[in-house]
């Protein structure tokens, strides 16, 4: 436990951040792709050390970096002031990203990182955190329920030729 320490990110992080993002979402959604290039195509647009570097320094935007040592493990962003049609408040934050190296999962790194925002997003204003999860992603569905965020809404999503079904949940902060 010791060994995990987590810091906001910054723009010196972009390098690492989308590292972090095309080989955390290959090794947990890489398998759902039947046509690879739709997943790298998605990737590279995503997770691009140009778009980060715009992205990372937007003040509504806020990015954590996990490390356990000195190996970067994990990332997370939110976004202030972001609403949802499934969540009725006037401020709203949205857990865009949270994702961990599949080596380091179940190690409570997740679990530190979760605590970290919902303090972020409590000082600086935000009554609700909702994020968007899909529904075969069993693990992190649990995840989110023991830290007490409800099924809220439910809708789709495409990328490539694949369609996606997602949960929406949200929680009061
Ligand atoms: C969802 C995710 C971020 C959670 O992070 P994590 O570091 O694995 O989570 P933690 O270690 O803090 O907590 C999970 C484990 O801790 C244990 N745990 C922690 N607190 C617990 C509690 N109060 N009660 C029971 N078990 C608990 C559980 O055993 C759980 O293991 P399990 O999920 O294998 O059953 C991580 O699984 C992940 O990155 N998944 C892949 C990417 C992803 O799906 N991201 C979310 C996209 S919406």
């Amino acid at each position: 436990m010791s060994n995990i320490n987590i810091r906001i990110a910054t723009i010196e992080d972009v390098h690492d951040l989308s590292f972090l993002g095309k080989k955390t979402f290959d090794q947990s959604f890489g398998h759902l792709f039947e046509d690879r290039k739709d997943l790298t195509d998605y990737l590279d647009r995503t997770f691009s050390v140009e778009k980060l570097r715009s992205s990372v320094v937007k003040p509504h935007n806020v990015y954590w970096v996990a490390y356990y040592g000195n190996t970067v493990v994990g990332y997370a962003k939110i976004q202030l002031d972001s609403p949802s049609g499934f969540v009725e408040s006037t401020k709203p934050c949205k857990l865009q990203k949270i994702y961990i190296l599949k080596e380091y999962l179940s190690m409570g790194i997740g679990a530190q990182l979760q605590e970290l925002i919902f303090n972020k997003a409590i000082t600086s204003g935000s009554e609700y955190i909702w994020l968007s999860v899909l529904k075969s992603n069993e693990k992190a569905v649990r995840f989110y329920e023991r830290n007490s965020y409800a099924i809220v809404g439910e809708h789709a999503f495409s990328i490539g030729k694949e369609d996606f079904d997602f949960w929406v949940m949200s929680r009061k902060l």
